[in-house]
């Protein structure tokens, strides 16, 4: 199945799933490495059914969540509503519908093991951002938990963190760091091929 399909398919049920998969802890490291302040602009790429997008709401951030699957985004919608602070648009990883320097943050969790070109995912990532802008990577670290591509559509199996940090440089940002999340994205087999348990990384940097 391809990864719109897939997600077209989960969307109702993202929530609950997701719960089961991390916790809030994910996405509040990311808020913290970012630094994130009320007022400003961030986009959520590869939004889902809005778990970053939620957190920064209630930060008091304006938030433009980009996607590929319209029931992710049809999920949001039926939760923050539209005319208020969010903006969805529809979205590949390698052509942002977002002009340059556009956002102040820039926020991708659990997104980066999907996408074809992780590299070139994180040029258009930092293509958006205005110069001071932050960009919060928050993903899996290398496993070998095959079930997570058959069954959850995963492209990558996690990465190397140096991988990152160097996709970062080359992407033109600063500061670049890697972090511990602190928790472990969490699994089980729908098919009796046991139970992942994934440390989680957080990667940021600065376009200068
Ligand atoms: C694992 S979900 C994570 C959703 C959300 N960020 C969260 O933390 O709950 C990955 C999301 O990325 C989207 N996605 C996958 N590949 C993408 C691509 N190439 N371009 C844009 N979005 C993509 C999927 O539709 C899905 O909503």
């Amino acid at each position: 199945m391809e990864s719109r399909q897939y997600f077209d398919t989960v969307a109702p049920q993202w929530d609950n799933l997701r719960i089961g998969f991390f916790s809030e802890a994910v996405r509040e490291k990311a808020f913290t490495v970012a630094g994130v302040e009320p007022g400003r602009l961030a986009a959520d790429i590869g939004a889902g059914a809005g778990f970053v997008t939620e957190g920064l709401l209630e930060r008091g951030l304006r938030v433009i969540a980009i996607d590929l699957s319209a029931a992710m985004l049809a999920e949001m919608k039926r939760k923050f509503g539209e005319g208020g602070a969010v903006e969805y648009r529809i979205g590949e990883a390698e052509s942002l519908p977002l002009e340059d320097s556009s956002v102040d943050y820039v926020f991708a969790n659990m997104y980066l093991h999907h996408v074809d070109s992780p590299p070139a995912a994180i040029r258009e990532m930092a293509r958006i951002l205005k110069p001071g802008g932050r960009l919060a990577i928050t993903d899996l670290d290398r496993h070998d938990y095959d079930f997570l591509r058959t069954e959850h559509c995963d492209r990558w199996m996690g990465f190397d963190r140096p991988d990152v940090a160097r996709w970062l440089t080359e992407a033109g940002l600063v500061d670049v760091e890697i972090d511990c999340v602190g928790e472990n994205c969490c699994a089980a087999s729908q098919s009796g091929c046991g139970n992942a348990s994934v440390s989680i990384f957080v990667a940021s940097g600065t376009l200068p």
